[in-house]
């Protein structure tokens, strides 16, 4: 059954287009019941004739409309876009930030006193219903509330609950992920084309295979070690393979990356501060 909730989107750019998407592709949510805003014509014009959800002219009038109001624009337009939501009277309204680094604390200053709010970080593979999502609420947020935001999303993805000081955390992981795991594909894609394969035939072979990798680990709940073993006969081709990743670094390379956008999503809301505190 169609859920009668309204969500409304507030930033309309690769996050927010990501989560209409998924949303839509549910079946859960009438187009009539998905509302958007973004402060730039065009893009509203896009989603519009992309999605044919309702696209309206303004925040207060999706803040107005909505009793989910997602906030998707860039951390550091999301003071703006929080005054104007915070204008409006949100009884009965969760307030979703999907802003990498802002914590709830500093959200909940620019709305009124009990406003119930919610901060997610989702990832773009929301998209397709394959994200990976965690949330957590605000001091007083309900669990009613956090209820309804895990059900949402739970459209999109997967979705964890998460202790709010391990969103930097989760923020290097699953949110920034699939850019890491992009340049795997393609640097596999890339071999292939080395060893002469067609380029398409390369980026196919390249996305099944992390595709159905990352399948086996979520759908067996093996460590990763033991199934790469089942891969590695002795003496065969993968070790072959393995130890020029092990002499490169990999692991290390990638256990770098996720902390440093780990740390820039930490960094985010101490640049912001001289902002907040105003
Ligand atoms: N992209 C990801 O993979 C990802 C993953 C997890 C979380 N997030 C989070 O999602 C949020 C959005 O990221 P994004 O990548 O979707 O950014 P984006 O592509 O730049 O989209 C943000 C959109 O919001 C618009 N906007 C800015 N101020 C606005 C306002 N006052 N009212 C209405 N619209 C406004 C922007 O317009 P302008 O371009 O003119 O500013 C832009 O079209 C960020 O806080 C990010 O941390 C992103």
């Amino acid at each position: 059954m169609a859920s009668a909730e309204k969500v409304g989107i507030i930033g309309s750019g690769k996050m927010g287009a990501a989560l209409i998407s998924g949303i839509l592709k549910s079946n859960k949510y009438s187009s009539q019941n998905i509302l958007s805003y973004d402060k730039i014509l065009e893009r509203r014009k896009y989603i519009k004739s992309t999605y044919g959800i309702r696209v309206l002219e303004s925040v207060s009038e999706v803040v107005k409309e909505s009793s989910i109001i997602a906030i998707a624009v860039k951390p550091q337009d999301i003071i703006d876009v929080l005054k104007q939501v915070g204008e409006n009277d949100l009884n009965g309204k969760i307030i979703l930030s999907l802003a990498a680094g802002i914590s709830t604390s500093y959200i909940v200053r620019y709305l009124p006193k009990n406003t119930e709010v919610v901060r997610a970080m989702p990832n773009l593979a929301c998209s397709i219903g394959e994200g990976m999502i965690c949330i957590t609420g605000s001091r007083g947020t309900s669990t009613l509330s956090i209820g309804k935001i895990k059900k949402l999303f739970e459209l999109t993805g997967k979705v964890i609950l998460i202790d709010e000081k391990y969103m930097d955390a989760v923020t290097g992981l699953s949110g920034s992920g699939p850019a890491f795991v992009y340049v795997f594909i393609e640097a596999l894609a890339d071999a292939g084309v080395r060893l002469g394969l067609q380029r398409e035939t390369s980026f196919t072979l390249a996305a099944q295979t992390t595709l159905g990798a990352g399948k086996l680990v979520v759908s067996t709940g093996e460590h990763p070690a033991k199934l790469k073993d089942l891969v590695v006969t002795p003496g065969g081709t993968t070790i072959e393979g393995l130890i020029e990743i092990e002499k490169g670094g990999l692991r290390a390379i990638v256990i770098e990356a996720v902390s440093k956008a780990s740390e820039k999503a930490y960094q985010l809301q101490k640049g912001l501060k001289k902002y907040f505190d105003k």
